[in-house]
């Protein structure tokens, strides 16, 4: 497993919910701030009335006996009863703000709304993107592990929603700088939204132990600006080009290996007799940065050794090694790197 790559795309604070972006972001981290200062402050109290106990009464002196006991009195029982009961009744409110603040109820996609509504199915151990509307048309494509929403303008805030379901157990979607995890439970729909102005890469990380490569399921949301986001959607909703005569020997015979074996049987290619649904569609394989949900960059070299044997680098994962020979991989990434 590549590591260094993981530590280049991971840094910590690309991962820390005080860099929020969102509105939902910006609730919880200052949530948790208001929270930490209260905790934190009946903290200090309490180690500090335990630490001058402690030095004050070190040593009992010559003369001293037990020191006065109290049994039952009335004011203490009430003053810490009431004082306890109020800090938590304060902090259920302001926890209930944050809720509020948080969960939207996504809107029907209208003509003219400048929303994105994408279906997220959460798998072991990588992420499909269905993407439904935008801007109130309908979009009908799928993609995988690689998230991209439009970032809003002053003209319109561009908010994104997200349908999270689950095609075999538990996941949790959660990009830290993007707002609070959202569930993805089997037989359940759960929702989510993004709205931020900043475009750039936010990364992520699935957050509920799902088996063997809960670790390898990484998140990668590209916010980008609205005219590149539209090039991007006009790109993936292209078919592929297929059979064009330029196409060499190689590429020729890649794609009759992929389609005569049994990459089909998982993998889609729109346009083409691969329409397998169990594995990421792969379209438009080449638009994507990186293989194997996030674990190592899509480059020839390592889509290669990646086909050669996918569990040497993510060890666990559903895609078996088939034992190809040299020829019929050659061919097979000649023919994905047509795949753009
Ligand atoms: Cu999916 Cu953890």
């Amino acid at each position: 497993m590549d590591w260094t790559l993981i530590a280049e795309c991971l840094p910590m604070q690309e991962l820390s919910i005080y860099r929020p972006v969102t509105p939902a972001g910006e609730s919880i981290a200052q949530l948790s701030f208001l929270v930490f200062a209260i905790t934190g402050g009946i903290f200090l109290v309490v180690s500090g009335v335990l630490a001058y106990c402690i030095v004050r009464f070190r040593r009992r002196g010559p003369n001293e006996n037990e020191p006065p006991q109290v049994y039952g009195s009335v004011p203490i029982e009430l003053a810490w009863t009431a004082a306890p009961l109020l800090i938590v009744f304060f902090l259920v409110l302001v926890t209930t703000r944050t809720l509020w603040e948080v969960e939207v109820d996504p809107p029907q996609p209208t003509v003219g709304d400048k929303t994105l509504f994408v279906t997220v199915v959460g798998r072991q151990w990588w992420w499909e993107y269905r993407y439904d509307y935008y801007d109130g048309k309908p979009l009908g494509f799928t993609t995988a592990n690689e998230l991209h929403i439009p970032a809003g303008d002053d003209d319109a805030p561009r908010r994104t929603f997200l349908t999270l379901v689950s095609a075999d157990v538990c996941h949790s979607f959660w990009v830290p700088r993007l707002g609070g995890k959202t569930d993805l439970i089997p037989g359940r729909i759960n929702s989510t939204w993004i709205e931020t102005k900043s475009p750039g890469l936010y990364l992520g990380q699935c957050a509920e132990f799902c088996g063997t490569q809960h670790a390898g399921m990484l998140l990668r949301v590209d916010v980008e600006e609205p005219a590149v986001f539209a090039a991007w959607l006009e790109r993936e909703q292209a078919k592929v080009v297929v059979g064009t005569t330029e196409e060499s020997a190689a590429v020729e015979r890649g794609r009759v290996a992929f389609q005569s074996l049994s990459c089909v049987n998982c993998h889609a290619v729109r346009g083409t007799p691969a329409v397998g649904t169990f594995g990421p569609d792969l379209t438009h394989l080449m638009a994507r940065k990186t293989l194997a949900s996030g674990l190592i960059p899509n480059d020839r070299e390592r889509l290669r050794s990646w086909l050669v044997n996918p569990q040497a680098i993510k060890p666990g994962c559903l895609m078996p090694s088939f034992q190809l020979n040299d020829d019929q991989l050659d061919g097979i990434v000649a023919y994905l790197e047509t795949l753009r």
